[in-house]
């Protein structure tokens, strides 16, 4: 039987809103919200998920839709829509096509579910949350990026290769925007207590850090378009974190003002998220190049959210 449940709104039924919907149902989220611009395309993937149900095990209310009102009263907003790089594009590069989404996708949002947390998952990452947050008005709590959980479980999947060990047991942490100065922290990163610095040599640890930072153009030079699965994953957790009140530590695009000096910006932070939505930002003793680094990332996403600006 079906059940009413919380509402989850998924925007964009390309390869990363269709994959989040499907691992929200899978997860028994709540009831999912696909919506696309394209005629028939929210429609058929949700009517394809639907059908799955028996076979995959979930229980949910999977709608695909055209229509803005078919998403009122969602308790989660996650928004994919928008280009996907291609290779030789950087995530910079789709500022302004992106951000005029973001725009007319906030609006709606703001009409039809008022109370929603904001999940933003399209890129440049950390300018399009700036954005969604400018567009929406909604309190900095409650709207947020997702990127952190992606890099991280890159960064925990590459240690686990090196380790020969689950990727689940690698503890990671990572700050700044999501770009190629994001700032992996080998140094708080553990597996069962022990640093990696005591589990891997230096170079290794380089290695993996440069890889974290590049992971996404690896997928979208080997298969022409950006990655869905991780990213999916990592929207999904989330999403999941929030609607279970869980209190989870979870690296994402958060609100910071006075937390790491950042000055009124979202930029890749640990933060806590819970059923408040960014109930906290966990502040770490960073190093002396810790702090340059995350501060040169820091400016990065701060001159693309001045672009932005510029542009509204
Ligand atoms: C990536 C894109 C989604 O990192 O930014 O794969």
């Amino acid at each position: 039987m079906i059940v009413a449940q919380k509402k989850i709104t998924v925007v964009g039924a390309g390869n990363v809103g269709a994959t989040t919907a499907f691992l929200a149902a899978l997860q028994q989220l709540g009831d999912i919200v696909l919506i696309d611009i394209v005629d028939g395309l929210a429609e058929g993937k949700a009517l394809d998920m639907s059908q799955a149900s028996s076979l995959c095990g979930y229980d949910c209310k999977i709608t695909g839709t055209t229509d803005w009102a078919e998403t009122a009263g969602s308790e989660i907003v996650i928004i994919t829509s928008g280009l996907p790089r291609k290779p030789g594009m950087s995530r910079d590069d789709l500022l302004a096509k992106n951000t005029e989404i973001v725009k007319s996708v906030t609006s709606q949002i703001v009409k039809y579910s008022p109370d929603s947390f904001i999940i933003v998952v399209c890129n440049p990452l950390d300018a399009m949350t700036n954005a969604a947050a400018m567009f929406s008005g909604f309190n900095r709590n409650k709207v947020m990026g997702m990127a952190g959980a992606l890099d991280t479980a890159r960064l925990a999947y590459f240690v686990s290769e090196k380790l020969n060990i689950p990727a689940a047991d690698v503890d990671c942490v990572l700050l700044g925007g999501h770009g190629d100065d994001m700032v992996p922290l080998a140094r708080f990163t553990t597996v069962g207590g022990k640093g990696l610095t005591e589990l891997l040599d230096e170079k290794t640890i380089e290695e993996i850090v440069k890889r974290t930072r590049m992971g996404g153009i690896e997928v979208v030079n080997l298969m022409g378009t950006s990655a869905f699965y991780a990213p999916a994953g990592g929207a999904v957790k989330m999403a999941k974190a929030i609607l279970g009140d869980e209190k989870a530590t979870l690296p994402c695009c958060a609100y910071c003002d006075k937390e790491y000096n950042v000055g009124g910006y979202f930029v890749g932070v640990p933060a806590v998220l819970g059923a408040n939505g960014v109930e906290k930002i966990v502040e770490l003793d960073l190093d002396e190049k810790e702090k340059n680094d995350f501060a040169v990332s820091v400016q990065h996403v701060k001159e693309l959210v001045d672009k932005v600006r510029k542009m509204i």
